[in-house]
């Protein structure tokens, strides 16, 4: 699947893209209209030079003993640049130029007005009744160099421009994201079975009506999946009394029925009755588990309430339990009491069922919470122990189970924010089966 990509990353490229082309845009419009200001400008200071010098070159001219003979005059120099000049009479004849003046760059026949050549401007005057003609040149390139500053100056803040609406962007949207991460953030911080309304002030008006939807989804789903549970718990509930009124019948049947046939079926029935009493139970364990409820309001002591269900179970089981427990006097928990029972139960049972019977089953609590049942036994493969805490899923068919004891311990481990881990062979062992559970460890227990 196409990751998704993110919007700060795209509102960021596609502002900045926008921002450049219209920047650049701006330039080039700029641009043109400056190179035709600067040429303006350069053509009325060539003209106004020309206008300046031409008569000071007639009184010149006239003033002198042979005014038929050229004359060199030191060069102008305007801003480091230079202007060159000719005088000439009408047929082309030079009376006058500047001093580094080369006739070649002027037109061969004095002419009056602007005109470019490849590397001039030229601007030529008349004076005395189109006897004498003053062409001046001014290179090019000055304008060209002028024209180039003025682009770069243009150009020049779009570097700087880009990093910074990169940024700012990214920031900005951010910070209007703000409420959209908090929300985010309060979705994944979920537990599996939290369903309650996802409250988040001062979103977007984009996003708000897809919070409220999002609300009223988990409003509906809460709704049907309590009555989903509700119906599992009362159903499980209801059956319990006359299963076990049905049991007490069938017992008492079994024991006055004479030897034979009718004992067996009797037998047979009453194992039936004792495997649905056990479902119905399990069904209520799992009805709980998945209710909610799982954290207790005040932190939980494990160390008592485990030394009670191993000691319980020790009593029916031969004392094939070996608990050991850490050397704090407490470890607190924010798990349920009960539903440490029910967790507890169910993991100690599947020990003891499915351990092998020649060896202990280990239960251990750390200090740090961690919950350990460990037994003997065949190992059991990989992709079978991968599927064990799903509902309904059992691995051996020998001893008799519904195949809820694990889901029920999942849903209750999921419930707490805590994590199992199954394992099969046991840690540093070749055989056995390992649960090891991970609970919510309170922080009185470091006191
Ligand atoms: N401690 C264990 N050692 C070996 N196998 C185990 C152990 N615990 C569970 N299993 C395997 O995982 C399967 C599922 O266990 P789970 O407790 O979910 O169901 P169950 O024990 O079969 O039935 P239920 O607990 O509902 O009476 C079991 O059938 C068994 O094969
Ligand atoms: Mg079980």
């Amino acid at each position: 699947m196409k990751s998704p990509s993110s919007l700060q990353k795209r509102l960021g490229l596609g502002l900045t893209l926008g921002m450049t082309l219209l920047w650049l845009g701006a330039t080039v419009g700029a641009w043109l209209v400056v190179q035709h200001e600067l040429n303006e400008a350069f053509d009325s200071a060539l003209e106004e030079t020309a206008q300046r010098i031409l008569p000071l070159a007639v009184l010149e001219i006239s003033n002198r003993e042979e005014p038929r003979e050229a004359q060199h005059v030191a060069t102008l120099k305007m801003d480091n640049e230079y202007l060159m000049y000719v005088v000439r009479d009408a047929k082309g004849q030079i009376l006058m130029q500047s001093h580094d003046a080369n006739p070649k760059i002027f037109n061969p026949q004095p002419s009056e007005g602007f005109s470019t050549t490849k590397k001039y401007r030229l601007y030529g005057a008349s004076a005395l009744r189109q006897t004498l003609f003053i062409d001046i040149a001014e290179p090019l390139g000055h304008r060209r160099e002028a024209a180039r500053e003025a682009l770069f100056a243009l150009l020049l803040p779009l570097l700087a421009l880009i990093p910074i609406s990169l940024l700012g962007t990214w920031l900005f949207v951010r910070i209007s994201l703000r409420s959209v991460l908090a929300y985010r953030r309060a979705v994944e911080a979920r537990g599996v079975g939290d369903l309650s309304p996802i409250n988040v002030t001062r979103l977007p008006a984009e996003i708000d009506p897809l919070a409220d939807a999002v609300n009223h989804l988990l409003e509906r789903l809460r709704k049907a999946l309590e009555a989903e549970r509700s119906f599992t718990a009362n159903s499980a509930h209801e059956l319990r009394t006359p299963l076990a009124a049905t049991l007490a019948q069938i017992q008492r049947l079994r024991h006055e029925a004479p030897e034979g046939p009718l004992q067996v079926r009797a037998a047979k029935i009453e194992n039936s009755l004792r495997e649905l009493a056990r479902l119905s139970e399990k069904l209520m364990q799992l009805a709980k588990a998945e209710g909610g409820g799982l954290l207790s309001e005040t932190p939980q002591d494990l160390i008592p309430l485990l030394a009670h269900v191993v000691d319980e179970w020790n009593h029916s089981s031969g004392q094939r339990i070996e608990l050991q427990l850490p050397k704090q006097p407490s470890v607190y928990s924010t798990i349920d009491p009960d539903a440490f029972g029910i967790l507890l139960r169910n993991l100690i049972e599947n020990a003891l069922k499915y351990g092998a019977a020649d060896q202990p089953v280990q239960v251990s609590l750390t200090h740090q919470a961690v919950l350990r049942v460990i037994n003997g036994g065949p190992v059991v493969p990989e992709p079978v122990l991968q599927r064990l805490t799903e509902r309904f899923v059992r691995g051996s068919r020998e001893a008799g189970g519904s195949g809820l004891g694990l889901a029920i311990a999942k849903t209750i481990v999921q419930g707490v924010n805590a994590s199992m881990v199954l394992a099969s062979p046991a840690t540093g062992r070749l055989e056995g089966f390992e649960v090891c559970i991970f609970l919510p460890l309170c922080s009185m227990s470091q006191n």
